[in-house]
């Protein structure tokens, strides 16, 4: 298996392209499952304030024995934390938790308009240039949004985490973010493991001697979008992760492409201030 994950261009750092996810992984669940991604290979972690398990993440790197320096870490503010102020006590919090100095990217977890936009990146920026994150980035910002996020931040955006799979097109945020240098990583890019039955990507994976599941991330990565698939399962753990040692067509990817549809979002939590953009 190759181990060699590419590195995604993300403002002012590079991203590996492939991570794993945490979201549900609470009570503990994380170490064990957090410690086996670092021995197959993986080199990101996903995690947030809200998962309850940034304690845990970074008990599982720390037993990893694996450098901090060779493991991209990102969190992400909770959406009541946005003010001057509490944001910074919040990112303090969260090192405290994951008991590290810095983390390599701290993202906003989704727009809220209770506190002017200004002012938090105004907070969130402070952060950075306190050396507490590397990286700062947005999660769940439509384009609009994005844009306005981008000339107000002094220091890049490097991504925007959103929800990304086949059954979503996001051609227009990919294009703005791209045009903004700024990174798409994927959240639910497996659409929460209802790839696994779909027919086109079965018949694709039967092609190239892989899954549903290998084949939708690799779609992801071949476009330049960061993955961050999470599995409770140890063996999908390696599984998901072995998606380097081949490629799709362009007539594969196009055929991927065509599975969106318009009703094809899972979660939906955005504040009724805002859109989603169309397609
Ligand atoms: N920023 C945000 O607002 C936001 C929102 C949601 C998620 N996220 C991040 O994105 C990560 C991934 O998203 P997600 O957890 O919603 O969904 P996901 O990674 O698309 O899917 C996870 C589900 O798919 C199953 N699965 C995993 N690998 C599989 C495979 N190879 N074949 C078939 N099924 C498979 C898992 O079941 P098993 O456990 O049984 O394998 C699990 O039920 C999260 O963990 C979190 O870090 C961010």
């Amino acid at each position: 298996m190759s181990k060699l994950v590419p590195a995604v261009r993300s403002g002012d750092v590079l991203m590996p392209a492939l991570g794993f996810g945490t979201w549900q992984l609470d009570n503990g669940t994380a170490v064990p499952l957090v410690e086996k991604a670092l021995e197959v290979g993986y080199r990101h972690i996903d995690t947030a304030q809200i998962y309850r398990n940034e304690r845990d993440v970074g008990a599982a790197i720390r037993n990893s024995g694996i450098k901090r320096d060779e493991i991209f870490l990102t969190t992400k503010v909770w959406i009541d934390h946005f003010a001057d102020g509490d944001l910074q006590r919040s990112a303090e919090k969260s090192l405290e938790k994951l008991g590290v100095d810095h983390v390599d990217l701290l993202l906003l977890h989704w727009p809220k308009p209770d506190v002017p936009l200004a002012q938090t990146l105004k907070a969130l920026n402070e952060v950075r240039s306190r050396g507490l994150t590397r990286a700062i980035g947005l999660s769940n910002f439509p384009s609009a949004l994005l844009e306005e996020t981008a000339q107000l931040s002094e220091a890049p955006i490097a991504t925007d985490q959103v929800e990304y799979h086949p059954y979503l097109s996001l051609k227009t945020l990919i294009a703005k973010a791209h045009a903004l240098g700024t990174s798409i990583t994927a959240w639910s890019p497996l659409a929460q493991g209802k790839v696994a039955q779909d027919p086109t990507l079965i018949e694709i994976g039967r092609a190239h001697g892989k899954t549903p599941g290998q084949v939708t991330l690799r779609w992801l990565v071949q476009q330049g979008v960061i993955a961050i698939p999470r599995t409770s399962n140890p063996a999908r753990i390696a599984e998901n992760f072995d998606i380097l040692d081949f490629s799709l067509t362009d007539e594969e990817m196009t055929r991927i492409h065509g599975l969106a549809r318009p009703d094809g979002r899972l979660g939906d939590w955005l504040d009724k201030a805002y859109a989603w953009d169309e397609a």
